[in-house]
């Protein structure tokens, strides 16, 4: 315990039971700042309060640099001072140097201040200053003054000065450890959500990297999500991810399958019946919208749904309600709805097909999953997991092995992928998978192709620019156009092959 502390107690014996009381909300109030700038805020306020000054003044001090940094003023005016060209920068050193509290009644009489320029510009007649500590060093200054009277403050105010930058020491010294904490916090939290990944999707390319950023977004929201994207590419995957990453995790997460399914038969799964609703509704029925609860409903193959079912569907979405077949009593849903297609339901909007208000219903957060072939670089990883999922003996993957799945067009995508690699273990009898075990379907992939016109161009280019070794010359020739073009083309895609 410091000396000074010993003195203060001292000086405590005498105070009365209201200063008792004063010190004890100034002691709150110190308490109650999380932050340092609230607390050199608070802090002022207070001493401008008790010793009644004209103005006062905060400046942190800075020892290695030794220089005044953050100042923050209040003139009685309750205007603000950042400046410290208002006060004696002076004075503030005086305190430095003496390292205690200072009190001068009469600055101007005094040559060791009055020789300070702003002292004399400011005209200050009175000032108490004090510092404050924290591990032993000085961290900043108080200091109060007063243009109009000499004897503006006592020995009383100096007193409670020491002993108020004791309190002011101890709060500083919780906050500082309270913000190293939550900046703590916040580095923790930021590289949690840079590590995130999608449980058991495997991918490391950077459509990968956004499509995962984007599943941890909105699986913190109840909002509707529909997944657009070739079959194969993970979509219920995706679903299941937004399920188990939400706050919905532990209740049901249910999927109704909408393609190629009878009407009727989607109807009464989607929302139940009631008994006698139908030939063989021989009792009452629960759906599946109604069965998931609070969980997560995920309709897949949404395309493919009836224009009578979709009006039903956008009832769903617009009001929460339902009604089973046959029923007349309206039902609360609370499940999450997730849809998903490989149609392009917009254009579908435009013939025609797909009820343009479902549809936006339906688009209110889209995740588009990249095809396969857009991610090649994340060929590699998900052959050798599969490779280890699906085997039980430790095989390794000839590097042509890789390049033959690395060139191919993919149009099953990621289930294909499967396929080829199940196939490929079963072909294999020793512990490396060679590229004679690649068997790839139809290698004529522009037969398999669906995707759209520019993709065509992008898919041929690269296609040539293999066939020639990457000589774009070469493949612009083949291709009848200029080598211009395929430079452009390619920085388009962002790509250098
Ligand atoms: N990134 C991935 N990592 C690992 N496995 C994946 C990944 N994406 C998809 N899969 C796997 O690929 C298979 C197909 O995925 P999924 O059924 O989710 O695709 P889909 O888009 O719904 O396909 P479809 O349109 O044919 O229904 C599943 O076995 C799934 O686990
Ligand atoms: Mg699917």
């Amino acid at each position: 315990m410091t000396d000074s502390f010993g003195e203060n107690i001292v000086h405590l014996k005498n105070l009365s039971k209201e200063e008792y009381e004063s010190l004890f909300k100034f002691s709150e109030i110190l308490n109650s700042s999380t932050h340092q700038d609230s607390l050199i805020e608070d802090a002022i306020d207070i001493v401008i309060k008790v010793i009644n000054a004209e103005r006062g003044l905060f400046a942190k001090y800075d020892e290695t640099k030794d220089e005044f940094t953050n100042v923050t003023g209040r003139k009685i005016s309750s205007k603000s001072i950042t400046s410290l060209d208002e006060f004696s920068s002076g004075i503030l050193r005086k305190v430095i140097k003496e390292k205690k509290p200072i009190l001068y009644h009469d600055v101007q009489a005094d040559p060791n201040l009055s020789q300070f320029q702003s002292v004399q510009i400011q005209k200050i007649k009175s000032v108490i200053g004090v510092p404050i500590y924290r591990d032993g060093k000085i961290w900043g200054v108080i200091i109060a003054d007063s243009q109009l009277n000499r004897k503006e403050f006592t020995e009383e105010n100096l007193t409670f000065l020491n002993f108020f930058s004791s309190l002011v020491s101890l709060a500083l010294d919780r906050i500082i450890q309270y913000e190293e904490l939550e900046k703590e916090n916040r580095i923790l939290i930021n590289q949690l959500q840079a590590a995130e990944e999608i449980p058991e999707m495997i991918g490391n390319s950077s459509a990968m990297r956004t499509l995962s950023k984007l599943v941890h977004k909105v699986a913190r929201t109840d909002a509707t999500v529909l997944i657009i994207g070739e079959s194969g590419t993970g979509k219920e995957l995706v679903a299941r991810a937004i399920h188990k990453l939400s706050k919905r995790k532990d209740k049901p997460f249910l999927a109704q399958f909408c393609g190629s399914i009878p009407d009727s038969l989607l109807e009464s799964e989607l929302f139940g019946y009631k008994k006698g609703a139908f030939t063989g509704a021989n009792s009452d029925k629960i759906g599946l919208l109604e069965a998931a609860g609070e969980g997560t409903f995920f309709l897949d193959e949404i395309g493919d749904i009836s224009m009578a079912l979709q009006a039903k569907l956008l009832r769903v979405l617009e009001n929460r309600e339902i009604i089973r077949l046959g029923d007349v009593n309206v039902r609360k849903i609370e499940a999450r709805i997730i849809a998903a297609t490989n149609k392009d339901l917009h254009e579908m909007t435009k013939e025609g097909e797909f009820r343009e208000d479902l549809f936006y219903r339906l688009n209110v957060f889209p995740i588009k999953l990249p095809p396969l072939r857009e991610r090649r670089n994340d060929i590699p990883m998900l052959a050798k997991y599969f490779v280890d999922k699906l085997s039980d003996r430790k095989i390794t993957i000839h590097p042509h092995a890789i390049k033959k799945m690395e060139t191919y067009y993919w149009p099953g995508n990621i289930r294909q992928l499967i396929n080829v690699i199940q196939r490929s273990l079963i072909l294999c009898d020793s512990d490396k998978l060679t590229e004679e075990h690649i068997i790839l379907e139809d290698q004529d992939e522009t037969k398999n192709f669906n995707g759209t016109l520019e993709e065509f161009e992008i898919f041929l280019l690269k296609k040539r620019l293999e066939q020639f070794n990457g000589n774009r010359t070469l493949a612009a020739k083949s291709l009848g156009v200029s080598v211009r073009w395929v430079q452009l083309k390619l920085k388009e895609i962002g790509e250098q092959i």
